[in-house]
């Protein structure tokens, strides 16, 4: 406590900030002392139910994905705020937050372990199951972002990670609790499953391989990628390719886990969205706790938006920064259950069978997480937009030609925020985060076929082929001057 008083807060300037590296973890050796200090206070969490006029709380070590009460709501991993501010004072927070990310003091150097004390404080930390998840690079995409007539655009790299998708940072609180249960005998589990439009199950199968815990993943057959289906069977699970959409699979599933002492790894459980919120704060942390004015969250079952929303909420209501960015749904077209409720004055919301789309694993039709979602956009003054399979392309073809490399999912955060700078919504100055759900390189059979001008509904404007030529110098030259002047 009073080591982290003396903590001097470093504050660059806004010019400085944006001409440094974008990475902000780099931890002294003398400082891993100071990274371990325990809150003094003991912290809890507990399940609440999600359902406002029910209140009901459970215990974090019961299995148990929804409430008993009449409306059968999600649960909320839920914090005693009160003593999380006696414990510490919010610039003591943020101290500790910032000291321990990107150290290599087990747990802490996580980026989502780094928050321990807000995520699963009681947990012991040998029955943490981490791959050091998270400190995912924030990327200022200053070329991509003048030419959408933005001055900052930044990309939360959330795919640049363990298993290349954003699902690791939830899926490390989730089998770390199911590790911790079996250690400790608190519940019977002998498998965990999920059902997966590809990146839940690759991080499912990652996490339990690690723990040596048994894994069952439920995929719709055809529907997702080549690497996405190879990560769960590199990693040993038991694979079941179903014949049906993921919507069908997770039905299916909570069939099982209901039947069998199999626990349920989706996103309905709510350690999962614990995990996926520490996002939030480590954009914070990255521009030095100053709040962005838009964050934009390529969705499908609807809970990683929830999950970016209660991050920056608690950083808020603790009184670490002081204010919530607007959040934005970004919906694909064809799978738009969402968008459609938001277009109608959210009079209705009706689930939709989705159709197939560039951005597969959010070809979600049923989201799970909708109260969650409709909640988070009511406190943040939220928005939903959607993009087509053509919009979804052209502009990962166009972010790509100023060197990224961009997922489908991340092309739908893109395009939305395209629409929304032109119709004036977002301003030239706004600070504008799109978070990269996943890594592009798990989705080259759909970014080859845009190049190859292959893909349904899509014109390939930007297409860019390998010119094959005779091994002759001369033919290399006369081709170079056909693209550019020499
Ligand atoms: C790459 C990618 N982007 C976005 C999502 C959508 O997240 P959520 O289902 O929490 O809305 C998923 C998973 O479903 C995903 O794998
Ligand atoms: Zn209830």
């Amino acid at each position: 406590m009073e080591l982290l008083g003396r903590l001097t807060w470093v504050r660059r300037s806004p010019r400085a900030r944006l001409g440094a590296p974008a990475r902000q973890f780099s931890t002294p050796r003398l400082d891993l002392a100071l990274a371990k200090t325990p809150p003094p206070a003991s912290l809890d969490a507990n399940f609440t139910c999600f359902n406002q006029n029910c209140g009901k709380t459970f215990s974090l070590g019961e299995v148990r994905y929804r409430c008993a009460c009449e409306k059968n709501a999600l649960l909320d991993v839920t914090h005693d705020y009160e003593k999380i501010k006696q414990a510490m004072s919010p610039s003591d927070w943020r101290a500790l937050f910032d000291r321990r990310a990107g150290s290599t003091l087990w747990p802490y150097g996580s980026g989502v372990w780094s928050k321990k004390e807000w995520i699963l404080p009681h947990i012991d930390n040998e029955n943490i199951v981490s791959m050091f998840e998270g400190n995912s690079n924030l990327f200022w995409a200053e070329r991509f972002g003048k030419t959408l007539g933005l001055s900052e655009l930044w990309i939360k790299q959330c795919g640049l990670s363990h298993t290349a998708s954003f699902k690791d940072l939830g899926m490390t609180v989730l089998v770390s609790q199911v590790n911790h249960m079996r250690k400790t005998g608190q519940a019977e589990i002998a498998a965990v499953g999920c059902a997966s439009t590809g990146d839940t199950s690759a991080a499912l199968a990652a996490y339990c391989a690690a723990a040596g815990i048994p894994c069952i993943v439920v995929l719709p057959r055809g529907k997702i990628t080549t690497a996405q289906l190879l990560q769960p069977i590199a990693n040993g699970a038991i694979v079941l390719n179903i014949d049906t959409d993921f919507d069908g699979c997770m039905k299916l599933i909570q069939e099982i886990v209901g039947e069998v002492p199999i626990y349920l790894a989706n996103s309905l459980n709510s350690l999962r969205i614990e995990g996926q919120k520490s996002a939030a704060l480590e954009i914070l942390q990255q521009f030095d706790w100053e709040v962005p004015d838009w964050v934009v969250v390529p969705s499908g079952n609807l809970g990683n938006i929830y999950a970016f929303w209660k991050g920056f909420n608690m950083a808020f209501e603790l009184g670490l920064v002081n204010k919530v960015p607007r959040m934005v749904v970004a919906q694909a077209h064809n799978a738009n259950p969402l968008y459609r409720a938001y277009r109608d004055g959210w009079t209705n919301f009706a689930p939709i069978k989705a159709e197939a789309t560039v951005a597969s694993a959010i070809q979600i039709g049923d989201p799970v997480s909708i109260d969650r979602a409709i909640y988070a956009l009511n406190r943040s003054d939220g928005i939903v937009e959607e993009a087509n399979e053509d919009e979804i392309m052209d502009i990962s073809a166009r972010a790509d030609m100023t060197g990224m490399f961009t997922c489908p999912h991340t092309g739908v955060g893109l395009a939305v925020v395209e629409k929304l700078r032109q119709k004036g919504t977002i301003d030239r100055d706004d600070r504008v985060i799109v978070v990269s759900t996943a890594h592009g390189l798990k989705f080259t059979q759909s970014k080859v076929a845009y190049h190859e001008g292959k893909l349904k509904d899509v014109i390939s404007k930007h297409a860019n082929q390998p010119i094959n030529l005779p091994d002759k110098s001369s033919a290399l030259i006369d081709a170079l001057r056909t693209r550019i002047k020499l």
